[in-house]
């Protein structure tokens, strides 16, 4: 039986297959056509497409903050990652890294869909205890271990040990907060209106929390009051605010799970630091701007949005950890 990790994330789908390593991150989108309601387009080559479509076609995110929205739509993407990561040789096992504390009715849908788009047999694992296993930090019952994964649409906070779940949350922040305030804090400021691919990038390539950081890129819009095209230079202190709150926001449900710990425990985290992942987890000067607020050390692996589905791909070569660490 062919056996993968996958993380259905908000913003993109990444595969491991065991023998081979990572083997797809793509977008987790598509393009409908809104009369017939058919498929037109997959992946990245959709997400290429946000902002552009014509009438008929609409691009769609089947995941929002970490929860299937539509079933149809995310079995007709997973069906086709699967074809592209697993030839068409299945049975498969999937073991799904999904946020911390996870519902048991979203894990249903998940179930729904994994059926749908052709697997066999599906387990669940949380992606803060996932991102360890992928960052190599070494687990016990023993020694608790800290980790914040930052995705698009979800951060998972979480202390736990190889025992299980100490305290944690997941909360509906991400990259995609981000996104969404600098368009108004474009428009307000430039008084240009910028896409969410824009948006993005632009996050992506000069977003910091470097105080004094004073990279630039140029970007290109529409005048909101001529409507004509126009270009801007827009710096990492131009962006600086609607980066910050939400790494804020993140920092104080961190400082709400660090307060619930027990006090070896947080002894123990103290020592041990905090292990950050996902993609925002990117954004340049947020290790040292986490440990600054949160008065300890911060580590993060060299490929951060990759630690999570790393992890899974361990623990589906490892029957005895996989028993340990699925959720029931
Ligand atoms: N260099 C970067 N700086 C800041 N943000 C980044 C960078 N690279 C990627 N991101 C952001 O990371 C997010 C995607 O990360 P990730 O793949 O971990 O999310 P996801 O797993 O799809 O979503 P979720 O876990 O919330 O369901 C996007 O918002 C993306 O814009
Ligand atoms: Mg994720």
């Amino acid at each position: 039986m062919l056996k993968l990790a996958i993380d259905l994330g908000t913003s993109v789908t990444k595969i491991y297959r065991l023998g081979s390593g990572i083997v797809l991150a793509e977008a987790t989108c598509v393009t409908v056509s809104k009369e017939t309601g058919e498929i037109r387009a997959f992946g990245n080559d959709a997400k290429r497409l946000l902002g552009k479509t014509a009438d008929q076609t609409e691009v769609c995110f089947p995941v929002y903050e970490g929860e299937i929205v539509s079933e149809k739509l995310a079995a007709a993407l997973l069906g086709y990652f699967l074809k592209k990561a697993a030839g068409r040789t299945f049975s498969v096992e999937a073991l799904f890294c999904v946020p911390c504390g996870y519902k048991s009715e979203s894990r249903e849908k998940v179930y729904r869909v994994a059926k749908e788009a052709g697997i066999s047999r599906v387990n669940f694992a949380e992606s803060p205890f996932l991102s360890a296993l992928g960052q190599d930090v070494p687990l016990s019952e023993s020694n608790p271990v800290f980790a914040i994964d930052i995705g698009a649409g979800v951060t998972s906070v979480s202390a736990f040990s190889l025992d299980g779940t100490i305290a944690g949350l997941s909360m509906n922040v991400g990259g995609n907060n981000m996104d969404i305030h600098i368009i108004d804090h474009i428009a307000d400021k430039f008084n240009l209106k910028i896409g969410s691919l824009t948006s993005e990038k632009l996050k992506n390539m000069v977003g910091s929390l470097i105080e004094g950081d004073n990279q630039s890129t140029i970007i290109n819009g529409r005048d909101i009051t001529t409507g004509k095209p126009r270009s801007v230079s827009v710096s990492s202190a131009d962006i600086e605010f609607p980066v910050r709150v939400y790494i804020d926001k993140i920092v104080e449900y961190a400082e709400l799970i660090l307060q619930k710990l027990p006090a070896e425990v947080s002894a123990a985290v103290g020592r041990n630091g905090v292990y950050l992942s996902g993609g925002v987890s990117r954004l340049a000067g947020l290790p040292d701007y986490i440990a600054r607020k949160l008065q300890m050390e911060a580590h993060i692996s060299s490929d951060p949005q990759m630690s999570v589905v790393l992890g899974g791909g361990r623990a589906v070569g490892n029957a005895n950890l996989l028993r340990r660490i699925r959720m029931e």
